[in-house]
Order: structure tokens, then sequence, then C-alpha cells
């Protein structure tokens, strides 16, 4: 079996045909996807009919998975359902909702699990029923963004630590959506600000919504910093949107990307939605 890779922007992304990845490849198989995605950033399959099972054992590729968070009501162990579909009576759900409404903040730029003390290295999104406008998938290149800062920008981000903290961004949507017990599940945590790709050694900066202020610098300076860093990224020079189509699977570096999803009309069209994280190495800081 041989890929074709084809680069789908100048910064980020690239098509990956002539697979099937719903069935077992070997580690022979996976090495060339591998190297793609550390060197594309995001990765996009077509016509990959998954079930949760193939969806687990080829994401299991990239390393051990992430367990979804108390939160993510209605996938399993390792599948994140982001889908507006109630999973009992697949009915849509009111965009009033609970899970509308926490799943609404994925529509800030960030990186998966960055609140998490190990944060994600890959996310690999199916989409299994898509709407057929809007609910596109951006991505925006915090390594293709670093590379354009002028040496002075880069050695001034060196060093630094950012804490990353699921409640602040969360009540960014709603400051009532989180309770208690979940708050207590995920507490802050720090990050690097600077991250090192560990086979091309490739800088990126890292931040994204849950990148909540800079440890030793007066909140709302480090919050403007970070925010500015996530305006650079999201430059049309440093992303790819992507357009969904059903059984399409995009997988994408969590180390170096930003993504958020566009809204729908999530009254009338269903959009359903799996995803397994694949964990990635840390505390980075
Ligand atoms: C995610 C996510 C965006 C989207 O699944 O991590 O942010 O478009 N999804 O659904
Ligand atoms: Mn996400």
């Amino acid at each position: 079996m041989s890929i074709t890779i084809r680069k789908l922007t100048e910064n980020i992304g690239a098509e990956i045909t002539g697979i099937d990845i719903t069935q077992p490849i070997d580690d022979a198989a996976f090495a060339p996807i591998f190297d793609a995605f550390n060197e594309y950033s995001v990765l996009v399959f077509h016509d990959q009919d998954f079930t949760d099972d193939q969806q687990v054992a080829f994401s299991q590729h990239f390393g051990a998975l992430e367990t979804t968070v108390k939160s993510n009501i209605g996938g399993g162990t390792y599948i994140a359902d982001i889908s507006n579909v109630d999973p009992e009576t697949d009915e849509i759900l009111p965009v009033d909702s609970w899970r509308i409404v926490y799943n609404s903040g994925n529509e800030m730029w960030h990186t998966d699990s960055s609140f998490k003390p190990v944060p994600a290295l890959a996310s690999l999104l199916s989409g299994r029923e898509v709407p057929p406008e809007g609910a596109e998938t951006e991505f925006g290149s915090m390594r293709a963004a670093y590379a354009s800062l002028t040496s002075a920008e880069q050695e001034r981000l060196e060093g630094l630590v950012a804490v990353h903290d699921f409640s602040y961004s969360r009540g960014l949507v709603d400051p009532e959506l989180l309770d208690d017990e979940h708050k207590n599940e995920t507490p802050p945590v720090r990050q690097a600000v600077v991250r090192v790709n560990p086979v091309n050694g490739k800088k990126g900066f890292y931040t994204g919504s849950h990148a909540s202020h800079i440890v030793d610098w007066p909140v709302e300076e480090g919050r403007a910093l970070l925010k500015d860093l996530v305006a650079r990224a999201t430059r049309p020079e440093f992303t790819y949107s992507h357009k969904w189509q059903a059984k399409d699977l995009v997988i994408w570096d969590n180390r170096c990307v930003l993504h958020r999803g566009q809204s729908w009309d999530k009254a009338r069209y269903r959009r359903v939605m799996h995803r397994t994280t694949v964990a990635g190495d840390g505390p980075t800081a």
C-alpha cells in the first residue's frame, strides 16, 4: 500500500489518500503517517467509516489515549462525544441544553487538554454525520507563527510559564457552567510557553483559551500576551479551515496547533463527531 500526501496550505495541513485506516495497519504503514503528522501538523483523511473500536485501535498507534473527563457525557472511556445529538434518544439536543453550551467552549481557539498536567499530543476527530453548511473546524499553526516572530520576540518568550485553567476558559462561556465537582477535577496547571518538537527540533509557542496568565507576571499583562499570540497564530497565512464531509478523519498536533469549531444551525442540523485524544509528554514546565 502506498500513500499519497498532498499539502493543503503553505504552512499547515496535508491530505493523505491511498490507505484504509479503519483496518489494522502495521508499524511500517504507520511510520509515514507519523512523519507527516510531525511535518504538517494537521492530517485529513476521507472515506474512513470508523466504528469507535476501530478509531481507538488506529489512534493507539500514536501512543496511550486519554480518558475523558467527567463532564464529557455520552462517549466512552476513550471516546469524547462532541455531538449535538442525545446518545440515548438520538434526537437533536435543545440549543440551550448543558451539553451544547459546554461544547460551545470548542468555538474559542484552544489546544486540547492544555489544562491537564500532561497535555494532549494528538486529537483524532471522526465526522460521523456532518451538517451541509457551517461547523468547519479551523486550525492555526503556532509553529509557523513562532517562526515569523523576530528573534527578540522569540527570546522574550523563552522560559515563560503559563497557567492553563479549564475553570477559567469554561467560565468565559458561562460562569455558572461548571459546579465545584467539575472544577475540582481540573485544578490549574503550568505549561511552557515555548515548546519544541522532539522529532524535528522545531519550536512553537503554546497558548489558547485555557491559558489564563503568565507565572510571576501581572495577570492582565500575561493575558494580553497570550491573547496576542493567539491572534498571531490565527492570521490567514497560518490557518487551514476544514469543511467536513461525512467519514472524514482529521488529526491535529496539539503541541503546535490551535483549533476551534465554527458554529452551525444547531437546532436544525445533526452533527455527530467522535474524538479520541492521545496523551502527550508532560509536565511541560
Ligand atoms: C474538539 C474540538 C471542534 C469542532 O473536538 O476538540 O475542538 O469543530 N472540536 O468540533
Ligand atoms: Mn478541541
